[in-house]
């Protein structure tokens, strides 16, 4: 089993928050939608010939790519993997992009999941994030698009905006709920180097949200999610049952995957390896044949901690059998030890071979995670 990335690198307009690889200017996109053809069959033996069972088409906003390239993209992987006849095949889009016409015919397509970026549903949020649609657009995207048949729908929400009050995050988890969607992935807005939020916070002209706040907000999330019948299978991830992403499950069971186009990330258990974040130079690099990428290979000590990072994230949590087994006895004991005082404190909670944070631990998780890591002096 393995699964396919695909990161369509344009946007219409770029957040304010947002620093993933992008471009606002769409000269490129024809040459790219050719660069990404050629890579899928250049990287074809990338995942030897595993069984793919999820694709996922991210960016950017991949809901620019029309229904038709979107199918000979997919049938491209066809025609160089085995792809599962239930393979979860998703798509990042964009609220603005779904019309009545668009959404008709992506649900004719083998996309069946939908990643739909609301982020919230109140207009002054939209606003300060820089999204290009209002509240109103983010409710009917996601409306429309169960009229038109889709039943498998996830919706982005970022949460921690500095000047949200509790009501707004109670009224935007209130039109979630009333969506009556399938999945959440709810992020805590991050202030990252080079966006426009980081510009206003060096002149002085933004305050980050006061972590009290931000914590009653999380604590809200993990409560109301769950009262609605979902359950929170990673720290940002919430499903209705049989609702869970596989994708991005695979990311963290350490499954392998393929990642195509710029900046996309690739790993197959002994190496991670990462595309060149550059449109022009991706595209004549691919155009020769080769695929610009940087590499890591990834010792013992490094898929241990790679393994603790991936798992505590989720309701799985870290199985002490299996660090035992794949590791040795020597780095379980090392984890349980690292992991004490953080189960005194009850930041971590011990389920027999089992270790999950609690919900102040996932809150504060980067921390706990950098004092769980293996590190050699
Ligand atoms: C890279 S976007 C792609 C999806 C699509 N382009 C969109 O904006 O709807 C994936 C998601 O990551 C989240 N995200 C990106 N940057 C973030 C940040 N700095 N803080 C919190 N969430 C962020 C947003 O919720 C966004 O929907
Ligand atoms: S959040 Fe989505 S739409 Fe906004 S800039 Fe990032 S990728 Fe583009």
């Amino acid at each position: 089993m393995a699964g396919i990335y695909i990161h369509f690198p344009f946007c219409t307009k770029i957040c304010n928050y947002c620093d993933f690889h992008k471009s606002a200017s769409l000269r490129l996109k024809d040459e790219i939608i050719n660069a990404l053809g050629r890579e899928i069959e250049i990287q074809k033996d990338y995942l030897s010939g595993e069984l793919i069972d999820t694709i996922y088409f991210g960016g950017g906003t991949p809901s620019l790519l029309s229904a038709e390239i979107i199918v000979q993209l997919i049938e491209k992987i066809h025609s160089v993997h085995k792809v599962s006849e239930q393979a979860e095949i998703s798509l990042e889009a964009n609220p603005d992009d779904l019309t009545k016409t668009y959404l008709k015919q992506l649900i004719k397509t083998p996309v069946k999941r939908l990643s739909i970026g609301c982020q919230s549903f109140y207009d002054d949020e939209l606003a300060f994030l820089g999204r290009r649609h209002n509240a109103k657009q983010s409710y009917e995207a996601v409306q429309m698009a169960k009229e038109a048949g889709f039943d498998n729908i996830s919706i982005d929400l970022i949460y921690g905006i500095p000047d949200s009050s509790d009501k707004i995050f109670d009224h935007n988890l209130s039109k979630t709920f009333e969506l009556d969607i399938q999945h959440i992935s709810a992020y805590h807005l991050t202030i990252e180097k080079g966006t426009g939020l980081y510009l206003k916070k060096k002149k002085g002209e933004l305050n980050e949200i006061p972590e009290k706040k931000s914590f009653r907000q999380f604590e809200k999330l993990v409560k109301r999610t769950q009262k609605n019948h979902f359950v929170q299978y990673e720290i940002s991830n919430f499903s209705k049952p049989g609702f869970i992403s596989k994708h991005n499950s695979n990311y963290w069971k350490q499954i392998k995957y393929l990642g195509i186009g710029p900046s996309a990330h690739s790993f197959d258990i002994f190496s991670r390896q990462w595309n060149l974040a550059n449109n022009k130079q991706y595209i004549q690099s691919v155009n020769n044949g080769e695929i610009p990428f940087t590499k890591e290979v990834l010792n013992f000590e490094t898929r241990y901690n790679e393994y603790i990072i991936s798992s505590m994230r989720t309701m799985w949590g870290v199985d002490l059998d299996f660090v035992e087994a794949s590791f040795s006895k020597e780095f379980k004991d090392y984890c349980l030890t690292m992991a004490k005082e953080f189960i005194k404190s009850g930041l971590i909670i011990q389920k027999q071979d089992q270790l999950v944070l609690s919900t102040k631990g996932m809150f504060i998780s980067d921390s706990i995670m950098a004092e769980m890591l293996y590190v050699t002096e």
